[in-house]
């Protein structure tokens, strides 16, 4: 490519500032094929002009940035001080953009004329050129803009997530259309904004006819027909001296590049072609991008919605900013963003034929991905609650980061108006209860089950120790694993799911959890902690060894909660008795007895006196013995009172029977 003589025109023109002092023929030019060089652009926040000249926005190594860039001089715009006409001038510009996505990238960027190049804190919630204070319309905010959105947000009225809007002093845009261009023939193709490809853009104010047009296409001739036009005077947003420039921003888990490759603009006239195939493109490769500025964490955004829940996304942020593993864990995390009609499709219209069952907070749907014929299993969370919205963005701030072949995958999300939907893998043979309880259709033999509880174990260890934060799951049991089609087991449903740092202490919360896995301590502590969930997998454990339930209130009363139960059994010299009927005998008795070993010590009364994940883990696997003396459970031998289960504390001082 001709570089070098672009480089020198570049140095020229963008200096061009032409300016003539009669009001009729006010003219006023830029002209960037590139900005290799230019001195004359003010960067804010994360823009940058990369090294081959291209402008870069904002990127998509980066969650929750704005980036702006405006030409450094104000811009005549109307000359007020002439017969008291305040006329806005006619303008036009012309400008080629790229965005590369990560993910499913976003949130888009804008051409604007702003009244300053300090705008108030901004956040990144709009596209870096409002704040939360203004972003709903103000008139005196004197802001237009031409948005290129890339999320939809129903909080700001868009249409879909890839959009051309009008802005007058509001991120609600006048008027919005799908991103797409007319041919020679007046037959309308769509565009995807975040293609990759560089796409062309031109803005004309006309202030005779006060008409505005937006034309895209990703050619370097200009469609005969705009996608958008909007009658409009603009004379009063301006004031006589704006500033010109783009702003972007990224989110939370949806991330893109914005790059401008050149511009141009002018005042009562046309702007200069420019020619897409001479100028500079993107970089390729993501490594070499680096961001000078510290990632923009708005508080205020928060208040928009729940700030509880948007405090823990940003404490996640700021947490995965001051460790360095920064590559690894933008690897790891990628929830994509649904859009609903997808959703919709994928369900059938969230039919009752494809209702798998009832998730923690909402019900969930079989689905198949309208495009990749990928099963799906969809969450649908029942809205009006803050406690539902807080679970959706806890799953999504948790387990979209968190990768084990033993915990459920989320795939993704969408959320539309108060409709908040999350996307998991689908998990063929459904969840584990119903191979357990009252007549199951298929009967797990022992080693599937064993398998079973090693995968779920595996999972909970991970989960405690082996990710950067302890996370502390609260709700296992039966129905929250999930099976594959190979009968692995999976933990889903994080939606009650708690992080805390290495090492800190827990802090109090409302007790929840699930009656029969809730450990004895907890509503007298408020506090989850890893052993809580110890708690909960050793009634997991016996349930899946016993064919059912912790508490079974039809039961015997001595045979009412499962663990006193096994105890006893246990004292009686014929704990085997207690084992699933239904696998008639066949099983591993050195792995049986076991097992029902471990789910009694996790069922102890006192979290002290529980093994950790890690120690159930290593007994599994054969790593170390269990030791041969069973100790009790606590409550005393004849204590099956339901009451612990329901967490009455009477029982905190254990009988004295450690063994027998
Ligand atoms: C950009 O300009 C610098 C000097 O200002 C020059 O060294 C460099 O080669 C230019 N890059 C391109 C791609 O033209
Ligand atoms: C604005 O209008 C006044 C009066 O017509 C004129 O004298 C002045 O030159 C104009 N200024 C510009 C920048 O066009
Ligand atoms: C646009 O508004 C300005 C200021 O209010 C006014 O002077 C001008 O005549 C209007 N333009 C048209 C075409 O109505
Ligand atoms: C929002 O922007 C407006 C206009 O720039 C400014 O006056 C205001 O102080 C800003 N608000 C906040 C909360 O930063
Ligand atoms: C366009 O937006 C501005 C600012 O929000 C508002 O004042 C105006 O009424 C809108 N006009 C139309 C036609 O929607
Ligand atoms: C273009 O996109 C719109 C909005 O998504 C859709 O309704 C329309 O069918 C699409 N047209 C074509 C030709 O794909």
């Amino acid at each position: 490519m001709a570089s070098s003589s672009f480089l020198f025109i570049n140095f020229f023109l963008s200096l061009i500032f032409l300016s003539t002092q009669t009001l009729s023929s006010h003219y006023t030019q830029l002209f960037y094929p590139g900005f290799n060089g230019s001195i004359d652009i003010t960067l804010k926040e994360s823009a940058e002009i990369e090294g081959n000249g291209v402008l870069r926005l904002t990127s998509r190594n980066y969650r929750n940035i704005i980036g702006q860039a405006f030409y450094s001089s104000p811009i005549l715009f109307k000359n007020s001080s002439s017969d008291g006409d305040g006329r806005a001038f006619s303008f036009s510009t012309c400008f080629v953009f790229c965005i590369i996505p990560e993910y499913e990238g976003g949130h888009g960027f804008t051409f604007a004329i702003v009244p300053s190049k300090d705008l108030k804190g901004i956040s990144q919630r709009f596209l870096g050129l409002f704040n939360e204070s203004n972003f709903y319309g103000k008139f005196s905010n004197h802001i237009f803009a031409v948005e290129f959105d890339t999320i939809f947000d129903v909080g700001i009225k868009d249409i879909d997530n890839d959009h051309v809007g009008t802005d007058l002093n509001s991120l609600i845009s006048n008027v919005s259309v799908h991103a797409a261009y007319f041919d020679e023939l007046g037959k309308v193709h769509n565009l995807s904004l975040q293609s990759g490809k560089p796409i062309k853009v031109w803005i004309d104010y006309d202030s005779d006819e006060i008409t505005l047009h937006v034309t895209i296409s990703p050619f370097n001739s200009k469609p005969r027909k705009p996608i958008l036009s909007y009658r409009v005077n603009l004379s009063s947003v301006f004031y006589e001296e704006m500033y010109i420039g783009f702003t972007a921003s990224t989110g939370i888990l949806s991330r893109s590049s914005h790059y401008i490759l050149g511009w141009s603009f002018a005042i009562n006239g046309e702007a200069r072609d420019l020619d897409i195939s001479s100028l500079p493109s993107p970089k390729k490769k993501k490594t070499g991008e680096k961001i000078s500025l510290p990632v923009y964490v708005s508080i205020t955004t928060a208040s928009v919605f729940v700030i509880s829940v948007f405090a823990l996304g940003f404490y996640l942020l700021r947490r995965y900013k001051k460790s360095e593993e920064i590559e690894q864990w933008e690897l790891q995390l990628g929830p994509h963003r649904y859009s609903y009609r997808e959703l919709k499709k994928a369900t059938r219209n969230f039919s009752e034929k494809e209702l798998l069952g009832y998730g923690g907070s909402g019900k969930v749907y079989r689905g198949i991905l309208p495009i990749s014929k990928t099963q799906i299993a969809v969450k649908r969370i029942c809205h009006d609650s803050k406690q539902g919205l807080r679970e959706f963005m806890t799953e999504i701030a948790t387990i979209g980061m968190l990768r084990h072949r033993n915990l459920v995958q989320l795939l993704g999300w969408c959320r539309r108006e108060r409709d908040l939907l999350l996307v998991y893998e689908f998990m063929e043979n459904g969840s584990l209860d119903n191979y357990l309880f009252d007549d199951p259709r298929t009967i797990l033999n022992w080693e599937q089950r064993f398998k079973v509880i090693k995968g779920v174990a595996s999972a909970l260890l991970y989960l405690h120790e082996g990710y950067k934060q302890v996370v502390i799951h609260r709700d296992v049991k039966a129905s929250n694993v999930l099976l594959d089609g190979e009968l692995n087991g999976k933990l889903g449903d994080f939606g009650l799911a708690k992080v805390y740092e290495h090492g800190s202490a827990p802090d109090t919360t409302r007790v929840v959890g699930t009656l029969g896995y809730l450990a004895p301590e907890l509503p007298r502590t408020g506090k989850s902690t890893t052993s809580s969930d110890v708690y909960a997998f050793g009634a997991l454990m016996l349930e899946v060894a016993c064919g059912r339930r912790p508490v079974e209130m039809k039961a015997l009363p001595e045979e009412m909660t499962l663990v006193d139960w096994v105890w006893d059994k246990y004292r009686e010299g014929q704990v085997l008795s207690v084992v699933d009927s239904k696998i008639q005998g066949v099983y591993d008795e050195v792995e049986v007895t076991m097992v029902l070993k471990l789910g009694v010590m996790c069922s102890n009364n006192e979290p002290e006196q529980r093994p950790s994940m890690r120690q159930v883990v290593r007994c599994l696997d054969g790593e170390i013995g269990v030791a041969d003396e069973w100790k009790a459970p606590g409550g005393g031998s004849n204590g099956g009172a339901v009451g612990e289960f329901l967490g009455s504390f009477t029982s905190t001082s254990i009988s004295g029977e450690s063994s027998c």
